[in-house]
């Protein structure tokens, strides 16, 4: 079946959470094309809904429960509306939702996706859907090509799912399962396809990327060969991944940061505390020791890298001298950007059946945290003032003329600049630094 011959129909993707959410959400709007759907902006007027979910958050089923409650008034003008949950809510709550909330026609998990045209049209017959399977065949496969129509400069690139590291606080093996990689050329014609239409810049998506180990032309590649071979696609000028575990930077991957001019120099490495204590009791598997030497020699390779990171305050055991541990590890390692939470339990999950800090404390340990992170990150913002940056034009800016972009290291870049700059790199001098952008001018040569 073509979308010639099916009438067109409106879908409605509303994305929670992750990058790799960003991802699914595409890919399902292109699973669904040949079922005759085209992308709508609003909720309204849609004929399918999907909430493509995350679990990380507290409540996160609460909210998405709320958010259906929202769409009701929706259904009632137009009984054809069929309404769907994706991601990882629909993948921890399974049938619950369909139980809980009559309105929802279909359920589907992370790893079901290329079988939503099937449980659509079952949605369509009236009857209710659920596959929260994890199936044996590669979604990716089934998914197929995407659609050739040309785009933004900047895509992500989901190059491997799912977690085997069972961090203690975390859902992320339970919604997403097992560590599986996208075999290597399965990855390269996906982005040499991207690049044909206009993508400049690719983020390669996974859990747990750097533990990427898919099958390439001459055995199993880890993910530092697949960013070299990446690097020599024409056109592909820029390269970024995330999110990474300390464990599995391996020494080559280290080494492509100093090797791989198309690898921008930004890398996303969370920590989630400084104290050894705590670390071993969210099952890190490293230390606070570890990671900083293994921050040393990733800066030795690239020595200006921009650090961002992740932090959980107020793990259960927490004291006050493992959270100063924590603000101590902070300040050695300097990052330019980071994400940071108060611990909040996720049932099933081991943490969640321990004696938990009280909210107020972490609460005012998250505030000092965030202080501190906040003041690192306006310092590497000023550090740029003066300095020349590539910088990839994505969009117009707010004030007529300008345009903005993202510098390597990832930083938002206002400048005056003729569109035709848009979707190209340009070199910049930086002129002024605020807490979440810089300012810059076209360099003169
Ligand atoms: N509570 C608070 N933060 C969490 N994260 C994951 N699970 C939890 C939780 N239960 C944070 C971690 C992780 C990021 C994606 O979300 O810092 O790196
Ligand atoms: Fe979750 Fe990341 Fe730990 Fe895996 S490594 S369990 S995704 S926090």
């Amino acid at each position: 079946m073509t979308s010639s011959t099916s009438p067109t129909r409106k879908l409605f993707i509303k994305t929670y959470g992750c990058q790799m959410n960003v991802y699914d959400s595409e890919r399902m709007a292109e699973a669904l094309a040949p079922s005759g759907y085209e992308i709508a902006d609003s909720a309204e007027g849609a004929d399918l809904i999907l909430l493509n979910t995350c679990h990380i958050r507290e409540k996160a089923a609460e909210k998405v429960y709320s958010e259906l409650g929202r769409l009701k008034a929706l259904k009632a003008e137009n009984p054809d509306l069929k309404i769907g949950v994706a991601g990882c809510v629909a993948q921890a709550e399974g049938d619950e939702i369909l139980r809980r909330q009559p309105l929802v026609d279909l359920v589907v998990g992370p790893q079901s996706y290329h079988r939503l045209p099937e449980l659509e049209a079952r949605a369509r017959q009236g009857a209710k859907a659920l596959d929260t399977d994890f199936p044996e065949e590669d979604k990716f496969d089934r998914l197929g090509g995407r659609a050739r129509a040309r785009r933004g400069p900047t895509a992500f690139l989901t190059v491997q799912e799912g977690c085997d590291k069972f961090c203690a606080f975390c859902v992320v093996p339970y919604t997403r399962g097992a560590e599986v990689s996208r075999p290597a050329e399965k990855v390269l014609a996906e982005a040499r396809d991207l690049v044909e239409r206009g993508v400049r810049e690719i983020t390669l998506l996974g859990q747990n990327v750097n533990a990427y180990h898919g099958a390439g032309t001459d055995g199993d590649w880890g993910l530092a060969r697949l960013i070299r071979e990446l690097a020599a696609i024409d056109g592909l000028d820029r390269l970024r991944y995330t999110t990474s575990h300390p464990n599995d930077m391996e020494d080559d991957l280290i080494a492509a940061h100093g090797e791989v001019p198309e690898l921008m120099p930004y890398l996303h490495l969370p920590v989630q505390s400084g104290s050894d204590r705590v670390l071993k009791a969210m099952n890190r598997k490293h230390t606070a020791e570890s990671y900083l030497r293994l921050i040393d020699r990733i800066r030795a390779a690239r020595p200006d890298i921009l650090m961002s990171g992740d932090f959980i305050v107020g793990f259960p055991g927490e004291t006050e001298a493992d959270f100063e541990d924590t603000l101590a590890l902070v300040r050695e390692v300097g990052y330019g950007q980071c994400y940071s939470f108060k611990y909040s339990p996720r049932p099933g999950t081991p943490a969640a059946e321990r004696a938990h800090v009280a909210e107020e404390v972490k609460a005012e340990r998250l505030a000092r945290l965030q202080a501190l992170l906040a003041e690192q990150q306006e310092d590497a913002q000023q550090a740029m003032v003066g300095k020349s940056v590539g910088v990839l034009f994505e969009k117009a800016g707010r004030m007529p003329g300008q345009l903005v972009g993202k510098s390597d290291h990832l930083q938002a870049v206002h400048v005056e600049a003729p569109e035709t700059l848009l979707g190209r790199i340009a070199r910049v001098d930086i002129t002024a630094a605020a807490p979440n952008s810089l300012a810059g001018r076209l360099s003169a040569k």
